[in-house]
């Protein structure tokens, strides 16, 4: 595991881009996984940014998202599908038929979710992953008690889950969360070739201490990260705060990247 830490959330953002840029134009039929949040969408941004001044292209690109709400049409205002499109999407060459975000609709969750698992081996598996956190250590929606084991599957969200998400995207309204959604398990996760994870700000501090120095736990399924041979982990110095060898990281990743 590298951990990465930067100044800000944007200087984080860019190289995080600069390095799924890398792996685009090295490998152009690339197989992505994706996440939603507030976290990913500057680096959506200037992955965008990226494609338009330089070579990189993803019109030979896959990609599959972590997770959806169950019970959101994919084109309402708050659903991962809807955000997708217009957070990277629409501002990339990628072909829409190519992109794939869990059906919240789907009449049989189980069947939905063995598709999904099937559609991720029969592409050859995932190369990159992009990840956020949530504030208690949560990767897409794999709550506290969430094997590490899981494979894609319907999940309960915790009230913090929920209170987080109305916060940003759902005008406050804690009622108007779902209080379920069709997430990719950590087994699915962690099968991935390469990990990008992505923390800011000083409400992700306690989850990147225990993604990355605390013990190996369900009650963190973040920290089942420790165990990938090639996940890096961006961070501003907020969220980075609470670790212990901070500066050990800063010095070490900075040498590996030629910062
Ligand atoms: P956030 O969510 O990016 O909106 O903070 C991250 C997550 O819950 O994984």
């Amino acid at each position: 595991m590298e951990v990465v830490i930067c100044k800000t959330k944007q200087e984080a953002s860019k190289l995080a881009a600069e390095m799924v840029s890398a792996a685009v134009l090295n490998n152009p039929k690339i197989v992505l996984g994706l996440a939603t949040g507030s976290t990913p969408v500057l680096l959506y941004k200037e992955m965008a940014k990226i494609a338009k001044a330089t070579k990189v292209s993803y019109k030979q690109a896959k990609s599959w998202n972590l997770d959806e709400y169950v019970g959101l049409a994919g084109t309402h205002e708050q659903s991962y599908r809807r955000f997708m499109n217009e957070n990277l999407f629409s501002h990339i060459d990628i072909q829409i038929k190519n992109t794939h975000v869990l059906n919240g609709l789907a009449k049989n969750l189980e069947r939905e979710c063995a598709a999904y698992e099937k559609q991720i081996k029969a592409a050859g598996g995932i190369d990159l992953q992009v990840l956020g956190i949530g504030s208690d250590g949560h990767i897409a929606f794999n709550e506290p008690g969430s094997s590490l084991k899981s494979r894609t599957r319907c999940v309960y969200l915790t009230p913090s889950t929920i209170k987080d998400n109305a916060r940003l995207f759902f005008k406050g309204k804690e009622s108007e969360v779902p209080t379920r959604a069709l997430s990719m398990g950590v087994g699915t996760i962690v099968e991935a070739k390469k990990i990008i994870l992505l923390a800011f700000g000083k409400g992700k501090a306690d989850a990147v201490k225990g993604c990355v120095e605390g013990p190996v736990t369900q009650f963190c399924t973040a920290s089942a990260l420790q165990e990938h041979n090639d996940c890096w982990i961006f961070c501003d110095e907020e969220s980075a705060s609470k670790l212990k060898l901070k500066k050990y990281y800063a010095w070490r990743s900075a040498t590996i990247l030629g910062l």
